[in-house]
């Protein structure tokens, strides 16, 4: 969101707009057309007029008496159909565009890099997602009806009027200008508008999304009223940014149709005159004012129709500036299929992009085959970024990592990710059954008893057979609700079942009850059994079974060493060591 793309014009972003619509040219060309006859019948209707008066009534005409009424249903059983077309056909067009943009937005957010999302809230991606898609197609369908029909309804009538009277139609067309002038002013004030509005809604979608998400916390510190005044300040801002638009639309229009009126009157007026009156007959006259009345419906329209594309090229910017993002960099070509889990960081250095100073600092390890390292030390001392750097979630400032002797951007990214499975402190799952949250990510078919083994060894079957559906119960949303140790061995058993070379474990710093503790302590050491295991420990046990302990401090390895050796060093670890577990 924050390399937007301000250098995208209007006229860009119609031209990409209409990249989309491409597809369609040939449904695009058959409601062009039914818009064309509809605008075609607006002016046969004002030409009717002349023969049903000067014909049907004044001259009386036998002929026009018996055809004109049916003129007349066949005219509105054409104009019916073209309007049918033209709505279903522009419908069909909008409704494919926005599935196409949905489908390139989504796999472009889950193709960006965690840096992106780190600088988003997940209610403003939402919002483009949901509200921006749809207000680029509807409006600039919208838009496009009322520019192709609305104009050739009023050229038509045009046409017909100066083929009535040239002289009165020139009248009527100076106010022309005039009106042009509004509509250029209005409209940039629109275009303004259009995208505050878009901004305060993904406001309130994010705070929304917070006390969804967060409902605990503002239960438990009873920040209800904050929330609620939050909510009322961004609310109360996206009310007056659409009360802007609305009295910026309801000014136009009345002032706009003033100035026709004032043609109107004129026309009125000279046409009455009696050198006039001897020129043109009753049915010239009354089709003129017709078709002069008709024009105006339209051209209403089309002074509105501003708001709408500018609305509309408002959301294309946003989506456009979503779809720009340089997805996350893989460059590398090497595949990997199985590593042998030889981890070896040298001199990694580490800086998030938001400018608040490196976060590791010459970080240099060794982790063996089937090694388990665990990293301790306070929070924030940057532990779960270093661990995170492995799988190139963000890239490193300087230095290398390297896997089995090979620099790991030189792989390819999904393999080298394939190589480790996570046990993160937060546990995620997702909708679907607990067999689905187990074999997550797994391609190939994974048979139930697979899925059983993995389980009881992650220490969840106990837990999985006592469910109402065993494994096949949905969790979450309309499902049960698992608690933390429970989450925690699925992740396990997740993590198991993937078979993964490398584990990278961070665990909870909530403590469990003793029992949940000594189920998950049994199933991470069946995990880390041949595997390189590099684990944040706040567990006595984790810590003290390990190959090598790495005691971080502020970004930066202060100790390494077996946890006899450091504790005999009488340092960082021992202070950490004491402090954690003895003086509770
Ligand atoms: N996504 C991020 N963007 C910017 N800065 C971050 C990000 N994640 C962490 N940091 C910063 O990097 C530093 C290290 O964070 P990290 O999460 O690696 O610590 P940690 O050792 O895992 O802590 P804990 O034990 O609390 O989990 C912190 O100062 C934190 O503010
Ligand atoms: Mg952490």
């Amino acid at each position: 969101m924050n390399q937007s793309t301000p250098e995208m014009t209007p006229s860009d972003l119609y031209r990409r707009l209409l990249k989309y619509v491409k597809p369609y040219w040939l449904v695009f060309s058959a409601a062009i057309f039914a818009m064309a006859v509809f605008a075609a019948t607006e002016t046969g209707l004002a030409a009717m007029m002349k023969p049903l008066l000067d014909g049907s009534f004044i001259e009386r005409d036998p002929q026009t008496i018996k055809l004109l009424p049916l003129g007349l249903i066949v005219l509105f059983l054409i104009r019916g159909t073209a309007n049918f077309f033209t709505a279903y056909g522009l419908g069909w067009i909008a409704r494919n565009i926005i599935k196409n943009l949905r489908e390139e937005m989504f796999e472009s957010l889950i193709t960006l890099p965690s840096s992106f999302y780190d600088q988003s809230t997940s209610g403003q991606l939402m919002s483009k997602l949901l509200y921006d898609v749809e207000q680029v197609a509807t409006a600039t369908t919208d838009a496009i009806l009322t520019i192709i029909r609305d104009t050739l309804t009023i050229i038509g009538l045009l046409a017909w009027m100066i083929y009535l009277n040239g002289m009165l139609s020139l009248i009527i067309l100076t106010t022309v200008p005039i009106i042009g002038y509004f509509v250029y002013k209005i409209s940039t004030r629109f275009r303004n508008i259009s995208k505050n509005i878009q901004d305060s809604m993904g406001d309130v979608g994010h705070i929304c999304n917070e006390v969804i998400d967060g409902h605990r916390e503002v239960k438990t510190f009873g920040s209800h009223p904050y929330e609620i005044k939050r909510f009322d300040k961004v609310n109360q801002k996206n009310r007056q940014q659409r009360m802007k638009k609305i009295a910026t639309e309801a000014i136009s229009q009345p002032l706009i149709q003033l100035i026709a009126v004032l043609g109107l009157s004129v026309v009125i007026y000279l046409a009455t005159l009696p050198e006039m009156l001897e020129a043109i007959t009753v049915g010239s006259f009354i089709s003129f004012i017709t078709a002069m009345f008709m024009i105006l419906t339209p051209l209403k329209r089309l002074t509105k129709v501003n708001s709408k594309l500018q609305a509309g090229i408002a959301a294309a910017h946003s989506i456009f500036s979503l779809l720009d993002q340089t997805p996350e960099l893989d460059t590398g070509i090497k595949p990997l299929d199985h590593a042998q889990g030889d981890i070896k960081y040298q001199r990694v250095n580490f800086q998030y992009n938001n400018n608040n100073g490196p976060v590791l600092k010459d970080i240099s390890f060794h982790a063996k085959t089937g090694q388990t390292i665990a990293f301790v030390g306070q929070s924030g001392s940057g532990k779960t970024t270093l661990v995170g750097l492995l799988a190139r979630f963000y890239q490193i400032t300087s230095g290398n990592i390297l896997l089995d002797g090979i620099d790991i951007n030189e792989f390819k990214l999904n393999d080298l990710r394939h190589q480790m499975s996570f046990v993160n402190q937060q546990v995620v799952l997702f909708k679907g059954t607990v067999a689905d949250n187990i074999v997550y990510g797994h391609q190939e078919h994974v048979s139930n008893e697979r899925i059983i083994e993995a389980a009881k060894s992650a220490h969840a079957w106990e837990f999985i057979e006592k469910l109402p559906q065993g494994l096949a119960t949905h969790i979450g949303q309309n499902g049960v609700l698992l608690s933390g140790g429970q989450r925690q061995r699925i992740a396990i058993a997740r993590a198991l079942l993937s078979n993964a070379p490398i584990l990278v474990l961070d665990e909870a710093t909530a403590s469990l009850d003793t029992e949940a503790e000594r189920h998950i302590q049994a199933a991470l050491e069946t995990l880390m059994k041949q595997r390189t295991t590099l684990v944040i420990a706040h567990r006595l046990s984790t810590i003290e079974k390990a190959d090598k302990i790495i005691v971080m401090h502020q970004g930066k390895i202060v100790e390494t060493g077996t946890h006899a050796s450091l504790i005999t060093n009488g340092q960082h670890y021992a202070e950490l060591h004491r402090l954690q577990f003895h003086e509770k």
